[in-house]
């Protein structure tokens, strides 16, 4: 299974069809789904193209809603915490998660893609995974 999802999947704009080839946000429907049926499910956009390396510059439109900003102060908490980056942060808590969600991610430097791979290794402890997911 391969829908486009992102890494905060957005409660407030169900179904909303992203400017990106016609993908939509991962809904709790969606997740549930692909749990209930043993599937794989890889997202499009885990990194919203960048812009979590970038706080100073506006998200893009479709990934600014009113759960972003409490969405991102968790996400800040949790990389302080474990002095990982907020990128490594999300693509630990997308690949542990349950069900866990494959990220497909574009690198553009030799940097980018080490830091993505160190996510692999990065173990969220509950109660971090847990912050995150009180977020969402
Ligand atoms: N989204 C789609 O609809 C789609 C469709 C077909 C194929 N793809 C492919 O899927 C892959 C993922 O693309 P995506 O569109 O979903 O974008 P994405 O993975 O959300 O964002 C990729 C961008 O994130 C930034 N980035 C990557 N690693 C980083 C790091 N460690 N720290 C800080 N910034 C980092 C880079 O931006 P900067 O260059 O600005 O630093 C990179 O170009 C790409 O290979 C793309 O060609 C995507």
């Amino acid at each position: 299974m391969n829908p486009a999802a992102t890494a905060l999947r957005s409660p407030v704009r169900p179904g909303t069809t992203l400017p990106e080839g016609g993908h939509v946000h991962a809904s709790d429907e969606l997740l549930d789904y692909v749990s209930a049926h043993g599937l794989t499910m890889f997202a499009y956009t885990t990194l919203l193209w960048g812009a979590y390396s970038r706080p100073a510059e506006p998200l893009p439109e479709h990934y600014d809603h009113p759960g972003t900003d409490r969405r991102l102060r968790a996400l800040a908490k949790v990389s302080e915490e474990l002095g990982a980056s907020p990128v490594q942060v999300v693509l630990a808590w997308l690949i542990g998660g349950h069900p866990a969600v494959v990220p497909i991610v574009g690198v553009s430097s030799v940097a980018q893609l080490d830091e993505c791979l160190a996510a692999a290794e990065l173990e969220l402890p509950s109660e971090l995974r847990q912050l995150l997911d009180e977020a969402v």
